[in-house]
This record gives structure tokens, C-alpha cells and sequence, in this order.
């Protein structure tokens, strides 16, 4: 297939997506019962323009199986509302003030309508896999358990720098790799595939982690065109970040200047910028760059003849485009 020809059939699936997301919220289990407030906050946040990358995924990996349309936007909205759930946990959990150009729901509302809005909202997510075999609840039910323990950890570490890259990669697939895994998994649990199960899950989970490593990368380097984010953040506000983990697992010299420095509470943007430049000096960057490229071979490699094929051939786009991004921003900078 094309690419010119496969890109209408995209956008087809996503405007009946938006439909049936939309028919989520009517549900008779759900529309007219107060308090209408959380309801209020589900469509706020997932009506908002989020990018559908997870409704895609599963699109594309439906095709790739030839899993009735049906099906692909059943578990298309879970994975989607897992996702947009764990935002609304996330904005109260980080006091994030706007989301997706809105705001947050905890800034529209409070933590209360953003919390339990986000516990409705797993609930309309799970609801839709009642045609499905239990082992595709019971795998959504861990991802959400995996997802939450991401989160902890998550705030956790930024308490106590003392973290390193395989704690680092915990986090990361719980709050990226998980939910893609999900999608392929998901996708060939339904299509009655099982041989598939671990291989489409390995697909995903390298392709979340080189969405998630990128994202670092170009929090250091910079994105090639100024897209309106501050580079820097996770030096910054102490988050954990792969090229930080990295710096501090290869140099004990960085490791030990950049504790001290996290233990103040009046970072400069000097000392920002210094150890931003640090990390590119230890050759961090470039190896970031070369772990998003390890991680998207491996999807290709998981992905394996479905590659050339339906569905398969937008994730090898999806994976090519990315590997260009990556390098674009390393190069330019
Ligand atoms: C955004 O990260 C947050 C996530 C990807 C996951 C957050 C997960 C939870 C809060 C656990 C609860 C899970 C469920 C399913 C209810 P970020 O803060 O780095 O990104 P941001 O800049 O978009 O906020
Ligand atoms: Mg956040």
C-alpha cells in the first residue's frame, strides 16, 4: 500500500474514533448521572486535540492483524482513555496548570473533579473490552497497576537524585513503553494471535522508549525548529531523564558535582546551562542518540515481516521519521 494512498484510511479511522469516543460518554451507564461535572472533565481533556498516537498504534497494528474495525476502536478508546486518565492524575500530581492549550482540569476545577474525573474515566476505558476475552482486562488492569508505580517512582526520584539508569528505565516504560506494549498486545489478544502477543508488545514498548528518549534528548540539545518549550527542564526541575542518566552513570565527576547541586534550591540558570553543555561534552547526547536508534531497530526488528505490509508500514514510517528527528536535532545544534 502507498503512502499516499494509506493516509485518507488513517484519518477515515480517526473521525470514527472521534464518533464512538464521543458515543463513550453518552453511555446510558454514565450520561444524565450526577454529579455531571466528571463527565464535564473527561470531555474536556480528551476532546482537547491530544496527537491520537495510541488510537493510531492500535489502528495500525489492528490492520497489520486484519482485526475488525470494530474491535480496533474499542480497544483504540481504552488505550486512549488510560492514557488521558493518567493525565488527569498526572496535572494534579505535578500541579500542572495547562494541558493540550486548555486548562488543566484541576486549574478549571479542582484536584477533587480532576482525580475522581480521571477515575470515571478508567472505568468508561476498561467498560470497553466487555466483548473481549479476560486476559485483555486483566492485562489493562496491570498497565494501569504499572503505570501508577511509574508515577511514584517518578516523583520519588526527583526527591532523591540518587537514581540511575536502570531505575530510569523502570519509570520510562511504565510511563511511555507500557501503554504501547498494551496496544500490540492487546491488538493480537483479540485477533486470537497469541504467537503474536510477545512479539507486537516488544514492538511497542521499543517504540515508547524511543518516543520517550527522544523527547530527552531534545530537552538537552534542543529541537531543530523552536517548537515554544524551554530546553533544560529536566536539569532544571530535577527530573529523570535519560542523557542525565547516562552523564551520571559514565562520569562519577558529574554524578557527584550534579548531587551536590540538585541538594540546592537556588539553581542558576548558569549552572543549568553548564551542566546542560556537560552532558554533551561526556558525549551523552550522541549516545542518546545511538540508544533511540538501538530501540527502533528493535521495534523494526519485533515488528518483523508485518514491516512491508498493512498497518505495519506506518510504524516503520512512524520509526523512520522519529530516527530523522532525533538525529536532525543532534546535528543542528
Ligand atoms: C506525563 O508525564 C504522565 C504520564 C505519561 C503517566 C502518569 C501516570 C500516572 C499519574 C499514574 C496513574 C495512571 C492512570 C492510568 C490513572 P510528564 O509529567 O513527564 O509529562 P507532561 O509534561 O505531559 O505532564
Ligand atoms: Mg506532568
Amino acid at each position: 500500500m502507498s503512502q499516499t494512498a494509506a493516509k485518507p484510511l488513517a484519518s477515515d479511522f480517526l473521525s470514527r474514533f472521534e464518533r464512538q469516543l464521543h458515543l463513550a460518554f453518552e453511555d446510558p451507564r454514565h450520561a444524565g448521572k450526577q454529579p455531571e461535572v466528571l463527565l464535564e472533565a473527561c470531555r474536556h481533556v480528551s476532546f482537547a486535540g491530544g496527537k491520537r498516537m495510541r488510537p493510531l498504534l492500535v489502528d495500525h497494528f489492528g490492520a497489520a492483524l486484519d482485526l475488525p474495525e470494530d474491535a480496533r476502536i474499542r480497544l483504540a478508546i481504552t488505550a486512549e482513555l488510560i492514557h488521558t486518565a493518567s493525565l488527569l492524575h498526572d496535572d494534579v500530581v505535578d500541579e500542572g496548570t495547562t494541558r493540550r492549550g486548555k486548562p488543566t482540569a484541576n486549574a478549571r476545577w479542582n484536584n477533587s473533579v480532576a482525580v475522581l474525573g480521571g477515575d470515571l474515566m478508567l472505568c468508561i476505558a476498561l467498560e470497553q473490552l466487555e466483548d473481549y476475552p479476560r486476559e485483555v482486562t486483566f492485562e489493562a488492569v496491570t498497565l494501569v497497576a504499572e503505570m501508577t508505580r511509574a508515577a511514584m517512582r517518578e516523583v520519588d526520584a526527583r526527591q532523591d537524585s540518587t537514581w540511575t539508569l536502570p531505575e530510569w528505565e523502570a519509570i520510562a516504560h511504565g510511563k511511555t513503553g507500557a501503554l504501547l506494549a498494551f496496544c500490540g498486545t492487546a491488538s493480537a489478544r483479540v485477533a486470537g494471535r497469541t504467537e503474536l502477543i510477545e512479539r507486537l508488545g516488544q514492538c511497542g514498548h521499543h517504540l515508547g522508549l524511543a518516543f520517550q528518549i527522544t523527547d530527552d534528548l531534545i530537552d538537552v540539545v534542543g529541537h531543530p525548529i523552536d517548537i515554544g518549550k524551554d530546553r533544560l527542564a529536566d536539569l532544571r526541575n530535577k527530573n529523570p531523564s535519560f542523557p542525565i542518566a547516562l552523564a551520571r552513570s559514565s562520569n562519577e565527576d558529574f554524578r557527584r558535582a550534579l548531587d551536590e547541586l540538585w541538594q540546592r534550591d537556588d539553581l542558576s540558570e548558569d549552572d543549568v546551562q553548564r551542566f546542560g553543555a556537560w552532558i554533551v561534552e561526556l558525549g551523552c547526547a550522541d549516545k542518546t542518540l545511538a540508544t533511540v536508534e538501538d530501540h527502533l531497530d528493535r521495534a523494526m526488528d519485533a515488528l518483523g515481516p508485518f514491516a512491508h505490509g498493512p498497518g505495519g508500514e506506518h510504524i516503520a514510517e512512524w520509526a523512520a521519521q522519529l530516527r530523522a528527528q532525533a538525529r536532525w536535532s543532534l546535528e543542528s545544534q
